[in-house]
This record gives structure tokens, C-alpha cells and sequence, in this order.
């Protein structure tokens, strides 16, 4: 193994630059060459490569987003993108892939392993917390964060209006955002596509809660789940259904993606980062890196796209009691 070739795919994450740095200098520690290429896959389908070295990736662990730029790539659907990114790695005489992305990456990755036999290793990295085999993905925890934040000021004003107020989360399908957030901004409802609550049983428990003496309250609903998918419909349904609540929507959106990683990420990144590489050296080439109990874990790309990342009931319960 003499080079490394690393790109970020996907939905960008902060903490996707730490992990990049890792494996940048992984490589310098090991005596090999890293590569980097930019656009993700589509940047590997277009070539679209450059050296890095140690001090290429200065001043980046504190950074949100991803300097190797990121993309969705329709064209790595395709044998012909997939063949293109193949010949673009052995005529740049790259011997092994790090890609660091969400489950869509992976999928992709697990697909070019099987026509080329080519070594790929997996970070995970997405907001959405969704990837199995791993208890966290970087930048799960900046996004928690970021949420929190924002619903803490929310809440600042809800609570001087006696307002109810929706906010919407990303997560896609998935509701570990939305339920995790929730929890620690002490959502009085969380709406996760996992668990239907229905709109009739969300008013009752709304009414109840009006009736123990809230005055405001704060619903998270995640993007993907059923009766939240239009937050302004169920804005609606709650005004005509709740009389003398007068409710507000704010949809966090991209803002959850961005900023500055905290530090559970920047380590995350460097840990998993370190352990690419390691993999590599180890023979490893079809598996992702996971954290599993606070340990580095090795987990299939086939197992690891198999399924998404299930939702704790704990967590569930822990919301219903405390939002009581
Ligand atoms: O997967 C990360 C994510 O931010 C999801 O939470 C969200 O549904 C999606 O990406 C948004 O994608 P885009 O940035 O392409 O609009």
C-alpha cells in the first residue's frame, strides 16, 4: 500500500474536515502518499484529484463543512461513471479509497468493491445519526448542538407569547435528531417517523398538557415523520383544533448542517480518521469504521447499508416521562 486516495460524499457534516486531516496525517505518519479528491464521487468520475501533504490540512479541524467539497453523484449510478472513477484511480496509481459520507455513499462504495476490487474504507458521516453498526456518526452531535441552541431560544420567546411552536428538523427518514434534540431542549412533544402518533393523539396530549398548567410549548418534528411532513398543514390542524393556541412554525433547515464542530466530533473524526488508515494497512478493503461502546469497531458495508440505525426506546421513554 504506497497511496490513499480520500473523498467526502453526500450531505456535508461538521467534523468531515477533522476526519479528512486524520487520515491526511495517518498517511504522513505511515509513510504514504494521500490524495485528495474533490466533489466526492463525482470529482473521482472527473478526476478532479490533488496531493495533500501534513500541512495541506492546517487550521481545518475547527472548520464545519468539508474542503474537499462535497456532491451528489448521479453519474457514479452508472457502470460507465463507476468505470471512469476506476481508470482515474489506477492511471493516478491510488491502491485504497477513504470515503466519508452517509449511507448512499456507502451503497455506491460497496457496489465499485464488487466490480473492481478495489479497497474502500467507510466514515460515516452525516447529521442524521441513521448509519447501522455505529452508535455515532460525525457530526450528529455539532447538529444536536446546533438544535438545541436554537431551540432554546425559541422557547425564550414562546414562552413570553404563550405561544406553540413547531420545529421542523432534518434527519430525512430517520428521527435521531429530532428525538435526541428534543430530549435536551425539553420538547413537550417529539414527532419521529418511527413512532405514528396520529394528529388526534397529539392534540389530546396537547390538551393535557394545556390542562396541567403549560402555557407554551414546543413540538420538534422531524422532517420525515407522517403527520409532520407538512408542518404548515399540522400548524393548521392545531389552530382549528385547539382553540386559543396560537401556534408558530420555524424550519431549522440547513443551519443544522453547518458550523464549527464540537469537540465529540473532532475527536470522533481523528479516531476514525486514524483507524482508516490503520484498516487499510490491516488488509481491510469493504468495511466501514463504527463506535461501538466507545470502541473502534470494523462493521461490513453490507451490514452496514443492510438496515438504518433503529431508534432507542429508551430515549423514547425518557421523552415521555420528562415532557410529562
Ligand atoms: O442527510 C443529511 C441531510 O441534511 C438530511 O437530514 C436532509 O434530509 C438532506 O440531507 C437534505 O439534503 P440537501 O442538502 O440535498 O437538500
Amino acid at each position: 500500500l504506497q497511496k490513499i486516495a480520500v473523498l467526502t460524499s453526500g450531505g456535508d457534516s461538521p467534523g468531515m474536515n477533522a476526519a479528512i486531516r486524520a487520515v491526511v496525517r495517518s498517511c504522513a505518519y505511515h509513510g504514504l502518499e494521500c490524495v485528495g479528491v474533490f466533489r466526492g464521487l463525482q470529482g473521482l468520475i472527473e478526476g478532479d484529484f490533488k496531493m495533500l501533504d501534513a500541512r495541506s490540512v492546517k487550521n481545518l479541524i475547527n472548520r464545519g463543512g468539508t474542503f474537499l467539497k462535497s456532491a451528489r453523484s448521479k453519474d457514479f449510478h452508472e457502470k460507465e461513471g463507476r468505470e471512469k472513477a476506476h481508470l482515474n484511480l489506477v492511471n493516478e496509481g491510488v491502491d485504497a479509497l477513504v470515503v466519508i459520507g452517509g449511507d448512499g455513499t456507502f451503497r455506491g462504495a460497496s457496489i465499485f468493491i464488487k466490480e473492481f476490487n478495489f479497497p474502500i474504507v467507510g466514515l460515516p458521516g452525516t447529521i442524521d445519526n441513521d448509519i447501522h453498526g455505529t452508535d455515532n456518526t460525525i457530526g450528529f452531535d455539532t447538529a444536536l448542538n446546533t438544535v438545541v441552541e436554537a431551540i432554546d431560544k425559541i422557547r425564550d420567546t414562546a414562552n413570553s407569547h404563550n405561544r406553540l411552536f413547531l420545529v421542523e428538523v432534518m434527519g430525512r427518514d430517520a428521527g435521531h435528531i429530532a428525538l435526541n434534540a428534543g430530549i435536551g431542549a425539553g420538547a413537550e412533544e417529539i414527532l419521529i417517523p418511527e413512532e405514528d402518533m396520529g394528529k388526534d393523539r397529539l392534540i389530546e396530549s396537547l390538551e393535557r398538557s394545556r390542562k396541567s398548567g403549560k402555557t407554551s410549548s414546543i413540538i420538534v418534528v422531524s422532517e420525515g415523520d407522517q403527520i409532520g411532513k407538512n408542518i404548515f398543514e399540522l400548524a393548521e390542524f392545531i389552530k382549528t383544533n385547539m382553540e386559543g393556541y396560537d401556534v408558530r412554525v420555524t424550519v431549522l433547515g440547513h443551519v443544522q448542517r453547518g458550523g464549527s464542530p464540537s469537540c465529540y466530533d473532532r475527536v470522533l473524526a481523528s479516531r476514525m480518521g486514524v483507524a482508516a488508515v490503520d484498516a487499510l494497512l490491516d488488509g481491510k478493503r469493504d468495511i466501514m469504521i463504527g463506535t461501538q461502546n466507545n470502541k473502534m469497531v470494523h462493521v461490513s458495508f453490507e451490514e452496514a447499508i443492510k438496515e438504518q440505525q433503529k431508534i432507542d426506546l429508551e430515549l423514547i421513554r425518557v421523552a415521555d416521562i420528562t415532557s410529562i
